[in-house]
């Protein structure tokens, strides 16, 4: 189900093909993210440029991050696809959570300032505390519920102290079917191998996110700013479309399309937060209202996002071509 005609239409208004390729630095290496932009390189016509953990430790102290910062290559925009993505482990971390995803993104804006060269920075719908009924907008009142939700608050808080133009992409449940990735999709697929039901909670809704969907966001967004000079960025929110979905609910169309690949039914039982929080053990407390409104990010950038079930259907794909 890949929508090829869409994609392409995307590619086509938001890679800025001049026949000059330029060249983008990203910050991060082996997660969903940073795979899929790097996976996604040529057909935009850019070059791209990975940096990781074993070049910089993120949750080095800032003078590190900041000579770090400045060794980096000439580029003509820089990426943030890296941060610390334990949301269970961040309640006891909180100093590493808040380093990685409070301090080093401030560095990394402050250098692209200095060298005057946008910046994109990946954010989350966690910084909101999602108590709400209806589309959280980029100007909504955030309010973490979790620390790690309030590391990455202050990342954006830090970004937009600094002199930068930058784009902030507040994203939600990214996922893909790549093979190294730990992910919802991935955990709910090995689970259907062993179990003919799962259980999964059904009062928390939100829309997931295909990686490379955000990727291709991520690029629209370094692409417009590195052409527009004069555009100064802001906050915008990115997720897959279409109508929201429980985690339950999500499970249930993993299922559905395994069933059709395997043959193997396997049911969802639902449980509430309070339920799961105990069942699995976690430590931070998930906002109940996820949904991102998407409208000024797809309005301002020109770049349509694809529906979640579309997502799905594509990360389905690249699940099943490594089975
Ligand atoms: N995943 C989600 O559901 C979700 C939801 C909302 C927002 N986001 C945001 O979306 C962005 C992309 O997330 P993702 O799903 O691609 O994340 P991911 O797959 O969990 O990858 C995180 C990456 O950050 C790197 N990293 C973590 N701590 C580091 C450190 N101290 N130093 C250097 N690198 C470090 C990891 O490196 P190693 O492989 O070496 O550990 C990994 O490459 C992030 O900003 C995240 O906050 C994600």
């Amino acid at each position: 189900m890949v929508d090829a005609a869409h994609e392409e239409e995307n590619l086509r208004r938001t890679s800025g093909h001049t026949g000059l390729m330029q060249h983008i630095v990203v910050i991060g290496k082996t997660g969903q993210l940073a795979r899929a932009l790097i996976a996604r390189a040529d057909a935009h016509n850019i070059k791209i440029t990975a940096f990781g953990r074993s070049d910089c430790d993120l949750s080095a102290d800032a003078e590190t991050l900041r000579a770090f910062a400045g060794s980096l290559p000439e580029c003509d925009g820089l990426i943030i696809a890296a941060a610390y993505t334990a949301v269970d482990h961040a309640e006891d971390d909180t100093d590493t959570a808040l380093q990685v995803n409070g301090v080093a993104p401030g560095v990394f804006a402050k250098e692209c300032a200095a060298r005057n060269i946008p910046l994109v920075h990946i954010s989350t719908d966690y910084v909101f505390p999602g108590d709400g009924e209806t589309p959280l907008k980029p100007s909504d009142p955030t309010g973490p519920g979790n620390a790690y939700g309030a590391s990455k608050l202050a990342g954006e808080k830090a970004i937009q102290a600094s002199d930068v133009r930058a784009a902030i992409l507040r994203t939600s449940w990214v996922y893909d079917g790549t093979e190294p990735s730990k992910n919802f999709m991935k955990t709910m697929l090995g689970f259907a191998r062993k179990y003919d039901q799962l259980t999964v909670v059904a009062d928390q809704v939100g829309r997931p996110t295909n990686a490379d969907d955000l990727a291709d966001a991520s690029l629209a967004a370094i692409g417009k700013m590195m052409h527009e000079p004069d555009f100064k960025g802001g906050i915008y929110h990115v997720s897959n479309t279409g109508i929201p979905v429980s985690w339950a609910g999500f499970a249930r169309s993993i299922m559905a399309l395994y069933a059709k690949k395997t043959g193997k039914h396997v049911s969802v039982k639902n449980i509430n937060s309070d339920e799961a929080f105990e069942m699995f053990k976690q430590k931070a407390r998930r906002p109940s209202y996820s949904v991102l409104d998407t409208t000024s990010f797809e309005t301002e950038f020109d770049h349509k996002l694809p529906e979640w079930k579309t997502g799905l259907a594509n990360a389905f794909i690249a699940w099943e071509s490594w089975q």
